[in-house]
């Protein structure tokens, strides 16, 4: 089964086309085509990403996205017409099209200067973000996904993007091509996801496919919200999580014995609601202490680097905790972690050394899926149209800024 997927919930416009088979029992992914246009360089001016410049990026790089992706793909076929003769575009198929995309009038445009030019491409199913994320951007990916589903008369799939974040863990890039997906990289249920993104800080139990019931969550910041934060409050630039890990590398690496001995204890950051007794977390008290603490030291390179380091400990002990007593709790067998923060290489390594010692068996993404990509959306798309096989009624979907797990 051939799938066309689509990804706009953030600053990221990514599309992807891939094929899979195997079903629930032994699913098997192959990789045919991606691309992604990163804003990043835009938002960062701003220090955060700005809804309506990213829906306006969206608008203007969908269609050369996916025109890029299909031709990867070897499916780019133009319609070739007598001269002098215009396309003809089926009248009802227009005219539903100029519905969906009643509300962008730039993008309609842009669609109906490609698309009826290029014959239908072999593709099965369309998914595409629903939510959660940025309404203004998800609504662009959802409406161009629909109006592509109706032209070309193929199902369309909305998937839940932090669903793709659970099931990016599936992907074995080693195995680029078709490939069987090894005994690592199999899910075992109970499985318990750690969700940890700019937008999310989620502990997911899943009891099996496509169920989720989610057991803990941050009561305020999110976890890469929290780096993105602290890294604007140390006066470096945005997405935060990079720079902040770049920076505590410095002082991991390095032999900073005056600062490891001056400053170590004396920073004594908050842990909020490490021993809460539940699940959830919070990140909000943490990111606080480090603002007064800024306020408070005499912020020199060294001494930034030093908290930076803490800082990232400090999280990293919050979700061992969090997520050894989900564990404890739900008896679970597979821990997956999703979300851009997993590219964190010290959370990386602790969860590694965790699962180690708890013989869990640990899925996380390729590095390549930390982020948000269209390749998790296709994946989760692939589980979607296998419960869905004719696909879902495009009327009743609106993008949901706040979509959850269920
Ligand atoms: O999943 P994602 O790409 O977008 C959302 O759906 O939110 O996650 C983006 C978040 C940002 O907050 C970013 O700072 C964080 O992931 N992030 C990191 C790292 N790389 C990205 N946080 C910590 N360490 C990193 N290396
Ligand atoms: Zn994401």
């Amino acid at each position: 089964m051939k799938i066309l997927a689509i990804e706009t919930s953030c600053d990221e416009t990514a599309i992807a086309i891939l094929e899979a088979e195997g079903g629930f029992e032994n699913p098997q992914f192959k990789l045919i085509a991606d691309n992604l246009n990163s804003q990043i360089e835009l938002h960062r001016e701003y220090g955060g990403v700005y809804p309506t410049i990213a829906k306006r990026e969206h608008t203007k790089n969908l269609i050369p996205v996916l025109e890029k992706t299909l031709k990867d793909a070897q499916v780019l076929r133009y319609i070739v017409v007598p001269e002098g003769v215009g396309i003809n575009i089926d009248k009802k198929k227009k005219e539903e099209v100029e519905k969906i995309l009643e509300r962008e009038p730039e993008l309609l445009a842009t669609f109906l200067d490609f698309i009826p030019t290029i014959e239908k491409p072999d593709i099965d199913y369309i998914a595409v973000t629903q939510g959660p994320g940025l309404e203004p951007a998800l609504w662009i990916g959802l409406n161009f996904a629909k109006a592509l589903s109706v032209f070309w008369d193929i199902p369309f799939i909305p998937v839940n993007h932090m669903e793709g974040h659970v099931l990016s863990v599936l992907w074995d890039e080693k195995k680029d091509s078709r490939f069987k997906i090894q005994d690592s990289r199999k899910i075992r249920f109970p499985a318990l996801a750690l969700l940890i993104s700019g937008g999310h800080t989620q502990l997911v139990l899943m009891q099996d496919w496509l169920q989720y019931e989610i057991i803990g969550e941050t009561q305020d910041d999110a976890v890469g919200e929290a780096f993105d934060k602290v890294a604007r409050m140390m006066g470096l630039p945005y997405p935060g999580g990079p720079e902040i890990s770049a920076l505590a590398n410095k002082t991991r690496n390095l032999d900073v014995g005056r600062l490891n001995s001056e400053f170590e204890k004396k920073f004594n950051l908050p842990k909020p609601m490490i021993h809460s007794g539940n699940c959830h977390f919070s990140f909000s008290g943490l990111k606080t202490s480090i603002l007064y603490k800024i306020k408070d030291l005499d912020l020199d390179d060294e001494v930034k680097a030093q908290m930076a380091r803490e800082f990232e400990d400090t999280v990293v002990e919050i979700l061992l905790k969090k997520t050894e007593r989900a564990i404890e709790e739900n008896e679970v067998k597979t821990l997956i972690i999703g979300g851009g923060v997993i590219a964190n290489k010290e959370i990386r390594k602790a969860f590694q050394k965790f699962a180690e010692e708890k013989e869990l068996n640990l899925l996380i993404p390729e590095m390549k899926l930390t982020g948000d990509n269209a390749i998790m959306i296709g994946i989760a798309g692939y589980f979607r149209a296998l419960k869905n096989p004719k696909g879902v009624d495009i009327d009743g979907i609106r993008a949901d800024g706040n979509l959850r797990l269920k």
